[in-house]
């Protein structure tokens, strides 16, 4: 019996990576994402470049807990057990907290984190042999962020409660929570990547290279590692700034870009 990977946000591009990367190492694949038609077409590409690999699809929206009941029915029914679980789903809205509507603001918290701890449940359960959990957080969790408040917060918890779990999963699952900085992988990501001039340029890193970083990272049992040579050296050089000076420089760059997800 095939033992899979759930990779959630299959169908993006940090995702579309862990997929592919997964996918050569022969790893049988189980994909979630919102859109039934994505998720066929990454399935058919795959089976075509690994025609033997065992490929599962499924939509949900992790937002949703009657979506996730779903999903987690069908895991029942087709018996599925689970070596490891790649939650890379997310959504980046950015603006200034006032002008969220409560749709977005409950959606954002959810796909972020709600999603990510149910997941990790639910996998947990059906788990086969040592397990690795990897949740895709981002250096936007590492501190307070004035104009994507609530990004920030939930990648934060993130990686506060990756952190507690893999204490109480010692010997049993490689628990990890990964920092990237900024991924060229939707339009919008890469625009933005370009009007931050060589700063952009110095901190991004392709989505394969992610991907691989972080699968490196689950193997080894780290707990948070933040990812690329650049977002290390930025992390460590301002760790000893007053938190203030920090969110004053974060508040001030942030507050010029605004973008929306749903
Ligand atoms: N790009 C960056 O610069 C960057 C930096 C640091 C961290 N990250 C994190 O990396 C992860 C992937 O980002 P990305 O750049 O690859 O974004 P992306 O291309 O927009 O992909 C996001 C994925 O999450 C899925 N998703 C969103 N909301 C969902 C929901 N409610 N239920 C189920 N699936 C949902 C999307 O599914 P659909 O296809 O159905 O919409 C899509 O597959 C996110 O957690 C993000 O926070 C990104």
């Amino acid at each position: 019996m095939s033992v899979y990977t759930l990779v959630t946000g299959a169908t993006g591009g940090l995702g579309g990576a862990f997929v592919k990367e997964l996918a050569r190492r022969g790893q049988p694949l189980y994909l979630t994402g919102r859109n039934q038609e994505k998720l066929a077409a990454l399935k058919e590409e795959l089976l075509h470049s690994h025609p033997a690999l065992p490929v599962k699809i499924a939509v949900c929206d992790l937002s949703n807990e009657a979506s996730r009941r779903v999903l987690y029915a069908a895991f029942e029914r087709e018996n599925v057990k689970f070596c490891r679980l790649v939650y890379a789903a997310g959504a980046d809205i950015q603006k200034p907290f006032e002008e969220y509507t409560e749709e977005k603001l409950t959606f954002q918290a959810r796909a972020n984190f709600e999603g990510a701890v149910s997941v990790a449940r639910a996998v947990l359960a059906r788990g086969e042999g040592k397990q690795e959990l990897l949740f895709v957080g981002s250096v936007s969790g590492l501190y307070p962020m004035p104009y994507f408040a609530l990004y920030s917060a939930a990648k934060k918890a993130l990686w506060q409660f990756a952190a507690a779990l893999r204490v109480e999963l010692k010997g049993r699952a490689n628990v990890t929570c990964v920092q990237p900085g900024a991924i060229p992988t939707r339009e919008d990501v890469k625009e933005n990547i370009r009007t931050q001039g060589l700063w952009g340029k110095l901190a991004a890193l392709p989505p394969e290279t992610v991907a691989k970083k972080s699968l490196a990272a689950v193997a080894k049992n780290r707990r948070s590692p933040v990812i690329g040579f650049w977002n290390k050296l930025m992390h460590g050089s301002t760790a000893l700034l007053p938190l203030s000076w920090k969110m004053k420089f974060i508040a001030k760059r942030w507050s010029k870009t605004r973008k929306d997800a749903f």
